[in-house]
């Protein structure tokens, strides 16, 4: 999940695919990976009360000797999902890793995807949930990823900053392979979020962002909804109430935007997988 804008709806997606994920059966991991812990909020957890620095990615990226992520996953309330939390004190890396980056070491922005795929084979998918920034972390996210979903609401401002991320990702993506780190995006999806129809100037918009992206764009926007924002006000989500934290009828339509944009994703990372390749080979030879 990638916009280097803030409040654009990163973790909020981020939370709901990786449960959305889970309730289906699949595997899943989610990576807090920003400070400011909004994932693992969601989780439930205050994160700078309930979790040491060594609970984080935060050792992993510090030190060279670990040579695996297990020792910070955790399990949550949701069958089949697995949480490495963040707190403030991963905002060292932020620093450490560029300090260190700056006397040369640039391996290190391999560090995260070495630690992602050490965990990789327990999990059919994992979610990563990176700081509103280009630093260090957000460039080992981009790394690490083989695949980016970009939130974005249909303002000017953010849709501005979005294009101002797209140049800034085309240059990065460039950086990262003169030093050899491409990565490997299998596929970029744009979600528009936080969607206001009821706002002419985000009809608009929403209309210039799907003449631009094309099929680059999921197709079911994320509404707006008060059902989101009472549950995050909980710190739960709308997945794991039980029933409406406004009303029966804001409840379900926010599931269905919920559903609709989670269930185009799990078909995109379907079709990522061998076993969805060898059966369209099949059908092509057929
Ligand atoms: N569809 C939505 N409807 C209502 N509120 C939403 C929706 N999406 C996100 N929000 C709210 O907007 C705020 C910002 O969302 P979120 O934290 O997911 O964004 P973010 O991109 O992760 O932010 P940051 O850049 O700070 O990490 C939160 O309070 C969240 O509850
Ligand atoms: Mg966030």
């Amino acid at each position: 999940m990638q916009n280097f804008k803030g409040g654009v709806g990163k973790s909020t997606i981020a939370v709901h695919l990786a449960q959305y994920l889970a309730i289906k059966g699949y595997r899943v991991a989610i990576v807090d990976c920003d400070s400011q812990a909004s994932a693992t909020t969601l989780f439930g957890y205050v994160p700078d009360l309930d979790l040491g620095e060594d609970e984080t990615l935060y050792p992993f990226l510090r030190e060279g000797e670990r040579s695996s992520l297990d020792y910070a996953l955790r399990k949550t309330h949701f069958d089949g999902l697995e949480l490495i939390p963040a707190n403030l004190r991963l905002f060292n890396s932020e620093y450490e890793l560029a300090a260190r980056m700056a006397r040369g070491s640039e391996s290190l922005l391999n560090r995260l995807k070495d630690g992602i795929d050490s965990i990789a084979d327990r999990f059919d998918v994992i979610v990563m949930d990176p700081p509103p920034a280009l630093g260090a972390i957000s460039l080992s996210v981009l790394r690490a990823a083989n695949a980016l979903i970009v939130p974005v609401p249909p303002t000017v401002m953010d849709f501005s900053s979005t294009a101002a991320f797209l140049s800034m990702l085309d240059e990065t993506i460039e950086q990262l392979a003169e030093r050899g780190l491409a990565p490997e995006l299998q596929f970029l999806r744009f979600v528009a979020s936080k969607v206001d129809e009821n706002k002419s100037m985000q009809k608009e918009l929403l209309h210039l962002m799907r003449t631009l992206f094309g099929h680059g764009m999921i197709r079911t926007p994320l509404k707006d909804s008060a059902e989101i924002d009472n549950a995050t006000a909980r710190l739960m989500t709308v997945y794991e109430l039980d029933g409406p934290a406004t009303s029966s009828a804001v409840r379900n339509r926010c599931l269905g935007y919920l559903d609709g944009v989670n269930s185009e994703i799990e078909l995109d990372v379907r079709s990522m997988w061998p076993s969805h390749q060898a059966a369209l080979r099949k059908a092509a030879l057929a």
